[in-house]
C-alpha cells in the first residue's frame, strides 16, 4: 500500500487522519517535532489500529532534515501536512514565529515534493479564510477576506503558495481543506485533543471546566443578531474530519481530481452557537456546567457555517456523527486524561 507522509501525525487532527489512514491499509510515517504533542499519542494510534506508524522526530523548519527525510523516504506518494503552530493570539503577539513556522515548512516540504515523479498533496487550511462571509452558509466561492490574525494570514498565504506551486508542477496534486470547528475525540477515547495550557477553544474549556481544571466559561457576548444572540459556529467531529482526508488522498492518488489544486470546506454545514454547545455537553454529561455571560471579544465573527455541497457531490463525503457524539466523546476523552 501506498506510503503517506503526515506532517504533524502526533497532533489532534492528525493522530485521528494517522487512525483513518492505517484502517485502510495506508502505510503512515509521522514527521512531528512535539511541539504541541506528545510521543505517547503512538501508544493510542497503536491500541486503536494493532500498528505502529513510522515516527520520525523532526523540526520542519530544518531545511536540511526535511531534504534527508524525502532522500530517505523516496517511495512517499502522498504527503498530509497538518504541522503549524495554531494559537490565534499568539499569533498576534509573535507573528514572525507563525510565518516562519506555518510557510517555511510548507515551502520546504513543495520543494521536495517537486522532485517526486507525481506526489498528492493535502493542506490543512480553515474557514478562517473567509472572515464574517456575507452569505451563509458559506461555500468555496466566498471571496477570501483580510485575514484578521497572522495566523489566518499563514493560511491564505499557504494556498496561494500551493496553488502557484502546483501551476508550474503538473506532477503535484494539491487539495486545501477548509476546516470548520473540529471538536471530539476517537470514540475509543485512546485519542483526542491535548491542549497545552490554557484552551483556546471552546469544547476543551468546556470540558475542563466542567472537570475543575477551571473556575468557570465566558460566554463572550449574547447580543449578537442570532437566535439566543451567542456567535454561530459549524462543529465537526474529528472523526469525520480525518476521513474526509482519506477520502480527498485517494481522489489525488486515483487521479479522480478535476484540477491539480482544488479546495473543500469541511463542516457538518449546521450552525449551533455556543449556548447550545453547552446544552449539548450538559445533556450528554449529566453535569450542569458553570458559565458566564461577559462582553463580546474583539475579533470574533458573528456566524460562520459550511455549505457542504461541493464535499459531498465531489468527494462523495458526509459527517455521519453528531454534535452530541462529539461532546460525549470530549467529555470521556478529558475524564480519562484527568484520571491518570
Ligand atoms: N484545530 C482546529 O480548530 C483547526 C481549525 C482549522 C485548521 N486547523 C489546522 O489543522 C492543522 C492541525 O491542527 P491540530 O488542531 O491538529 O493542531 P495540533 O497542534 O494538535 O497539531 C499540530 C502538530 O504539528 C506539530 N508541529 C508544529 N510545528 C511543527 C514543526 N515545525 N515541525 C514538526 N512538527 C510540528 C505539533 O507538535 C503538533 O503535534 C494545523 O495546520 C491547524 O492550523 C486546525
Amino acid at each position: 500500500m501506498d506510503k503517506i507522509l503526515v506532517t504533524g501525525g502526533l497532533g489532534f487532527i492528525g493522530s485521528h487522519t494517522v487512525v483513518e489512514l492505517q484502517n485502510e491499509g495506508y502505510e503512515v510515517v509521522i514527521i512531528d517535532d512535539l511541539s504541541n504533542s506528545s510521543e505517547k499519542v503512538l501508544d493510542g494510534i497503536t491500541a486503536i489500529t494493532g500498528k505502529t506508524p513510522i515516527f520520525e522526530k523532526l523540526d520542519l523548519k530544518e531545511k536540511s532534515k526535511v531534504e534527508a527525510f524525502f532522500a530517505k523516504h523516496s517511495d512517499v506518494k502522498g504527503v498530509i501536512h497538518f504541522a503549524a503552530s495554531k494559537a490565534v493570539g499568539e499569533s498576534v503577539k509573535e507573528p514572525l514565529l507563525y510565518y516562519e513556522n506555518n510557510i517555511s515548512t510548507l515551502v520546504y516540504i513543495l520543494k521536495e515534493l517537486r522532485k517526486l515523479p507525481s506526489a498528492g498533496f493535502i493542506f490543512s487550511s480553515s474557514c478562517t479564510v473567509y472572515g464574517q462571509a456575507d452569505e451563509l452558509p458559506i461555500t468555496e466561492n466566498a471571496p477570501v477576506k483580510q485575514a484578521e490574525s497572522p495566523y489566518g494570514n499563514t493560511k491564505q498565504i499557504g494556498e496561494e503558495i500551493i496553488q502557484d506551486t502546483c501551476k508550474v508542477t503538473p506532477s503535484l496534486k494539491a487539495i486545501a481543506l477548509r476546516y470548520f470547528n473540529p471538536v471530539g475525540a476517537h470514540e475509543s477515547v485512546e485519542i483526542g485533543e491535548l491542549p497545552i495550557g490554557v484552551p483556546q477553544n471552546l469544547v476543551p474549556f468546556i470540558t475542563q471546566t466542567a472537570m475543575g481544571l477551571r473556575k468557570e466559561l465566558s460566554v463572550f457576548g449574547e447580543d449578537y443578531p442570532t437566535p439566543d444572540g451567542t456567535c454561530i459556529r459549524d462543529y465537526i467531529h474529528v472523526v469525520d474530519l480525518a476521513k474526509a482526508h482519506v477520502i480527498a488522498l485517494k481522489r489525488l492518488l486515483g487521479n479522480k481530481n478535476k484540477a491539480n489544486y482544488e479546495t473543500f470546506n469541511l463542516g457538518t454545514g449546521k450552525g449551533s452557537s455556543v449556548l447550545e454547545v453547552v446544552k449539548s455537553f450538559e445533556k450528554v454529561s449529566g453535569e450542569k456546567l458553570n458559565y458566564k455571560i461577559v462582553g463580546r471579544r474583539e475579533g470574533d465573527i458573528i456566524s460562520a457555517y459550511a455549505d457542504t455541497n461541493k464535499a459531498n457531490d465531489e468527494l462523495g463525503w458526509k459527517t455521519e456523527l453528531s454534535l452530541d457524539d462529539a461532546m460525549s466523546s470530549a467529555w470521556k476523552w478529558e475524564q480519562k486524561v484527568r484520571s491518570k
